[in-house]
């Protein structure tokens, strides 16, 4: 069979016509030193629809206002799409209200609200917080300074060596002071798809709350949070090829009710005079200032796009493309993946034996290949496997096995280079 046949008879497995899909994303049509782009840097950040990008564009051309201010029609009408984008997010998260959904800057804000906020009047000393060794720095740092400011600890679950959660030792670290398990879902570094049902359900049982991480689940995996049962999750507008600067934090309403506000600010508010302030109601009491509304109403139709092209058909071409890519990998000599759970979303994280992963690299974006190189902020996860860096090609749906196949005569090339 050939390559491009190859690509052809996966999509049509997977039900996508991936050359429809990849005249959407006008970026893909670039040359990068001479060479067609081959964008392998998805985890970083996605591309973007022609859908995102002209409601983007549309938003400011024709409806620019700001939103809960005004009566007059243009503010009305912002107001009805920034809300209506929200209603998209609860649809995407399979959340059971729209006020459950916050619109944050990014999955980054979203952990450090929560943080902030639940965290500061729930934990307190001697209270413990659970992370994992493969999480990336947004979700250590804020549970860091969480725990300096009140006196709790932090607890680290440790990972194997084929990159997976250490379930035995997850059990032995959870006890009555967790007061919350902060995982993430999909690991932007090795790509392992955790279990994390049966995260939930152990935390739960032992009283503590679950946070996930989705900024790198929602790109490659259906989300349902009420079939999962978690109390958080995080998610990045631009991971899911929306723009960047929004993002959304799910919390069950409960907890978002008693949670106390995070920035102080308009919009926030009720009333307000010297004396008292009054907040406003969830989510809007998490919302201060003006909101990033192009943002939020280009994630709205990135939504609609990917609901039109079906998160369950994604997975299912992905998982070829990773195994695809998992094949022509394993003949390069010298080159290790970091990273092996069998659960696993379509992310490569490798090293070459004597090769630094920035001149991987370098070489191979001379070829038109954007991969990334470095810590992936995920110092722990390179400290476990006692390496500085790797290299990391991460997939998304427009990706085919013909560029797979371009990665693999880069990685030839770099191997002849440096013998
Ligand atoms: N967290 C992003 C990545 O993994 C930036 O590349």
């Amino acid at each position: 069979m050939t390559r491009r046949a190859a690509t052809a008879t996966a999509a049509n497995a997977a039900g996508l016509d991936i050359e429809a899909i990849r005249r959407d994303f006008p970026i893909l049509e670039s040359t990068v030193h001479g060479h067609p782009l081959v964008y392998l840097d998805n985890a970083a950040t996605g591309q973007k629809p022609r859908a995102t990008i002209d409601a983007v564009n549309g938003f400011y051309r024709t409806t620019n206002a700001n939103i809960h201010r005004g009566v007059h029609h243009l503010s009305i009408e912002a107001t009805r799409r920034y809300e209506d984008a929200r209603g998209a997010v609860q649809r995407f998260l399979g959340a059971g209200r729209p006020e459950e959904i916050v619109f944050v800057r990014g999955a980054t804000e979203a952990i450090n609200l929560v943080a902030a906020t639940w965290g500061r009047a729930n934990v307190g000393r001697g209270d413990e917080v659970l992370v994992s060794q493969m999480e990336h720095h947004s979700n250590i740092v804020p549970w860091q300074m969480l725990c300096e400011q009140t006196g709790a600890s932090l607890r680290v679950i440790p990972i194997t060596d084929r990159g997976e959660l250490d379930m035995e030792a997850f059990e032995g670290l959870l006890t009555d002071r967790t007061k919350i398990v902060a995982c993430v879902h999909v690991s932007n570094s090795l790509g392992t798809i955790n279990p994390v049902e049966e995260i939930i359900a152990r935390a739960h049982d032992r009283g503590a709350l679950v946070l996930l991480d989705g900024a790198q689940a929602a790109p490659h995996l259906p989300v349902d949070v009420k079939t999962l049962g978690c109390d958080f999750y995080a998610i990045a507008g631009h991971k899911i090829f929306g723009p960047s600067g929004i993002g959304a934090l799910y919390a069950r309403h409960d907890l978002l009710e008693a949670m106390p506000p995070y920035q102080g600010g308009g919009e926030m508010i009720l009333t307000v005079s010297f004396e008292k302030t009054t907040y406003n109601k969830v989510p809007h009491k998490f919302e201060a200032g003006t909101p990033n509304i192009a943002g939020a109403v280009g994630l709205g139709a990135t939504i609609e796009y990917l609901e039109r092209v079906g998160m369950e058909r994604i997975t299912a071409y992905e998982h070829t493309l990773l195994e695809h890519a998992t094949g022509v990998l394993a003949e390069v000599p010298g080159l290790t993946l970091i990273g092996t759970a069998p659960a696993k979303a379509a992310v490569l994280s490798f090293t070459l034996d004597g090769v630094h992963p920035h001149d991987i690299g370098t070489i191979l974006d001379q070829q038109g290949i954007a991969v990334r190189t470095g810590h992936h902020c995920t110092q722990p996860v390179m400290d476990r496997f006692g390496i500085p860096a790797t290299a990391r090609a991460s997939l998304a749906f427009y990706n085919t096995t013909d560029e797979i196949d371009a990665l693999a005569r880069g990685l030839h090339t770099v191997r002849e280079v440096f013998g």
